[in-house]
């Protein structure tokens, strides 16, 4: 249901109105006192405003503006016993949606509300999405190290150069990378992402620069290049340490000739596209090792940019937590405050492994856990070791037993933080007896005074 506020110093009119949009499922306030206009729409929530031009005490135009300052985008439609076009260019002017009659035909006016909510809804939609886009790429630092990375994105975005961005896993490179998009001219022109982990061999010439239908057994169909995809904008090349020492060469050509190759094309095609290259690889080593080209290294690393690991910039662990639990705590409606100065204090003495992703990841378990409105030291441990033991899983270097043992002695940990050291009630929702449960705590050593922040 859309709500209308109409604003005319006609009594009749207002009456007339209302009931001619409520047959169309418009709710409708009509006031005439211009007056209270303003302090009804800040209490208030209207899709759109009727404005009448001419009103004893206060002219509509001057309304208008006023209301476009605060309210900037609420459609606001004016409405004119005796119109004058010069009046009806001053209000577009002034930001009106759009400028009625008073006698024009009741479809006129049902169209214009129409596309004026529309407008409104778009407006309201698009402000979110950007919202969200830019939540999503935000960078947090206050360390001097990211502070020296932002002064470096500011100033090599703008240019065309090429950027090679190196750092441990879970950094943020791909985020710099977005970060360099974002800022350079070629903002409103295709980031493409090329994964070259994750290409298989055979396929890699075909993803760089495409085919022609029925060049090799397979291509079906015409297959433009991420190279062609990214014409007049970004192509990030990520994880480019995996790269194949053949795909290298191509990739140099490309690179020295700014022409690609399309398989089963009879002519190369000259292609605009700026080049961010991203690994965690030690490409000196490899170099050393002949797995990567030095020449191809020297075409790319233009402009450097490494991220040091989390640990060497500590400063950024307490606002990267805070953010995230913000962030954390509106994704799953919960109302988290904050965290202990016992748990901050942990998380800022990790060694964090896995850099901002786990930390991410380990703040968001933490408000999963939370059970009041600050996280807990032992909240925050719980949280740490799930991902502590990650590797151990993944490298497969724990037998049955001890991973058994492992899930047994988390889920006893868990229970206990969410039964609040509550034995009686905790081995009733576990199922087994006080003694049972006295006797596992002991083995694993566990006790609430661990957990308590
Ligand atoms: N400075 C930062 N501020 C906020 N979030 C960050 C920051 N750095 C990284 N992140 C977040 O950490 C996660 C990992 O970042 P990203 O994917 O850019 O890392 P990466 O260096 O490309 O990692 P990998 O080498 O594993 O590909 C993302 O969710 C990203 O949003
Ligand atoms: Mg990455």
């Amino acid at each position: 249901m859309y709500h209308i506020l109409a604003i005319d110093d006609d009594l009749n009119f207002l009456d007339d109105l209302s009931s001619l949009l409520k047959f169309h499922n418009y709710v409708t306030r009509g006031i005439n006192n211009p007056h209270k206009a303003l302090s009804l729409l800040n209490k208030d929530k209207f899709h759109c405003v009727l404005l009448d031009v001419q009103m004893p005490g206060m002219d509509g135009i001057s309304l208008l503006e006023q209301i476009k300052e605060k309210h900037p985008t609420i459609p606001v439609i004016m409405i004119s016993g005796q119109s004058t076009l010069a009046i009806a260019v001053k209000a577009i002017k002034q930001g009106a949606f759009d400028f009625l009659e008073k006698g024009a035909d009741l479809d006129r006016l049902l169209i214009t509300l129409k596309n004026a909510i529309a407008h409104y809804n778009w407006l309201k939609e698009r402000r979110l999405l950007i919202n969200e886009l830019l939540e999503n790429y935000q960078m947090i630092g206050q360390s001097k190290a990211m502070q020296q990375i932002f002064n470096q994105i500011d100033f090599v975005a703008p240019t065309d150069s090429k950027v090679l961005i190196t750092g441990e896993t879970g950094t943020g490179k791909e985020l710099i990378a977005r970060a360099i998009q974002l800022k350079s001219n070629r903002s409103t022109r295709p980031f493409v992402r090329i994964n070259c982990a994750a290409i298989p061999e055979t396929l890699i010439e075909s993803v760089f620069f495409g085919h022609k239908k029925g060049s090799f057994t397979g291509a079906i169909k015409d297959q433009p290049g991420k190279f062609e995809l990214a014409d007049g904008g970004t192509l990030f090349l990520d994880e480019i340490g995996e790269l194949p020492l053949y795909a290298q060469a191509k990739l140099l050509n490309v690179l020295q000739d700014g022409e690609i190759e399309k398989i089963g094309a009879p002519k190369t095609q000259k292609v605009d596209v700026r080049i961010i290259a991203a690994t965690n690889k030690d490409l000196m080593t490899m170099i050393k090792e002949k797995k990567f080209r030095e020449d191809l290294f020297h075409r790319l690393n233009v402009f450097h940019i490494h991220v040091p690991p989390l640990r060497e910039r500590i400063d950024d662990v307490p606002p990267l937590v805070e953010h995230y639990i913000k962030h954390y705590a509106n994704e799953l409606n919960k109302k988290i405050v904050g965290i202990s100065p016992a748990g901050m204090n942990i998380l800022v003495q990790y060694d964090w492994p896995g850099n901002v992703r786990m930390l991410r990841n380990v703040v968001s378990r933490a408000v999963m856990f939370a059970q009041g409105n600050i996280i807990s030291e032992g909240e925050v441990s719980l949280a740490l070791d799930m991902d502590r033991y990650q590797p151990l899983f993944t490298q497969n270097t724990m037998t049955l037993a001890e991973f058994l043992e492992f899930q047994e002695r988390q889920f006893l940990r868990q229970m206990l933080i969410l039964c609040n050291g509550n034995k009686q009630q905790m081995a009733q929702r576990l199922g087994v007896d006080r003694a049972t449960l006295w006797r596992k705590l002991k083995r694993y050593n566990l006790s609430m005074a661990d957990e308590q922040s």
